[in-house]
């Protein structure tokens, strides 16, 4: 993929699926521009890939709209800031559901704004929200996550129809379990993923980087007639209903199922 004379802006591109992200565009040729909370260091983190930063938040409006003045227009913005947090629905907090609403949803509206406001004049632009498995799933204890999650996609849907006539494109990734800060603690666990990865086809879980590529694919020229959809980078979790692992022939290693017939 070539990047070569792109301008990308990277929300919560300081750690996990948005670093990622971040180098594979600047080792294609991008200028790549960082956004992070000014606690996770974004200049250090651009700084080891050739980057630049803005310390910003996205659920602050104003902080968002000067590091967009910093950066210049962008080609590329993937809307990627993102918190987790796992609580069954009777403990979920007022707190926990308005904070995770506010940085995965509203933060996620108040970037694409931005971007589109400031892609319309050029008449082109691509953006990519990072969604997640849990945009359809209803995976227990995360009503709060999968609510943003979900609602992502009302965005991506309504962005699209309104941004196409513009040639902006707007699409999303939606990731499984993808190793990161935010899944340590799943990843720390055989017990978790061992029984975790019996319902993903490919009996693992995902690294950032294989994430980023799809990111950047959709992000790329090469999508040029990709607008509005998903893209499921889970190792086929979606796909795998019932579960895939646990026959006689099949053995966890630790880290992934393996067959060995
Ligand atoms: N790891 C997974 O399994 C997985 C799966 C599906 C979707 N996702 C999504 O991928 C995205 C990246 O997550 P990750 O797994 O890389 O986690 P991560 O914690 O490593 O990275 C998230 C980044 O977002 C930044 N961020 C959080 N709140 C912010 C705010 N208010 N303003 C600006 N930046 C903010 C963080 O500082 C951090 O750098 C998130 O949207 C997450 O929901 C992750």
């Amino acid at each position: 993929m070539n990047f070569h004379g792109k301008n990308a802006v990277v929300t919560g591109g300081a750690n996990g699926i948005g670093l990622a992200i971040s180098k594979g565009v600047a080792a294609a040729g991008g200028a790549v521009w960082i956004f992070d909370r000014a606690s996770e260091n974004p200049a250090e983190a651009a700084r080891s890939i050739g980057a630049r930063a803005c310390a910003a938040d996205v659920t602050d409006r104003a902080s968002l709209e000067s590091a967009f003045n910093e950066a210049g227009v962008p080609d590329a913005v993937f809307v990627n800031a993102g918190i987790g947090g796992t609580a069954p629905l009777e403990d979920t907090t007022s707190e926990h559901w308005s904070r995770t609403l506010a940085v995965n949803l509203t933060g996620a509206f108040h970037t694409v704004q931005i971007a589109a406001e400031r892609m319309k004049p050029a008449r082109r632009g691509a953006i990519v929200l990072t969604a997640s498995t849990n945009s359809f799933d209803g995976e227990a204890d995360l009503i709060a996550y999968n609510a943003s999650k979900a609602g992502l996609l009302g965005i991506l849907h309504t962005a699209a129809n309104e941004l196409g006539p513009y040639g902006i494109r707007i699409n999303a990734i939606c990731p499984g379990l993808i190793r990161t800060r935010l899944t340590k603690a799943s990843f720390a666990d055989p017990g978790v993923i061992s029984d975790y990865f019996k319902h993903i086809a490919l009996g693992r879980g995902g690294e950032p980087e294989e994430v980023a590529q799809a990111a950047m694919f959709l992000a790329s020229d090469l999508a040029s007639y990709i607008t509005g959809t998903t893209l499921v980078v889970d190792g086929g979790q979606l796909a795998s209903k019932f579960g895939t692992w646990g026959k006689p022939a099949d053995r966890f290693d630790g880290q992934r199922w393996v067959r060995s017939e």
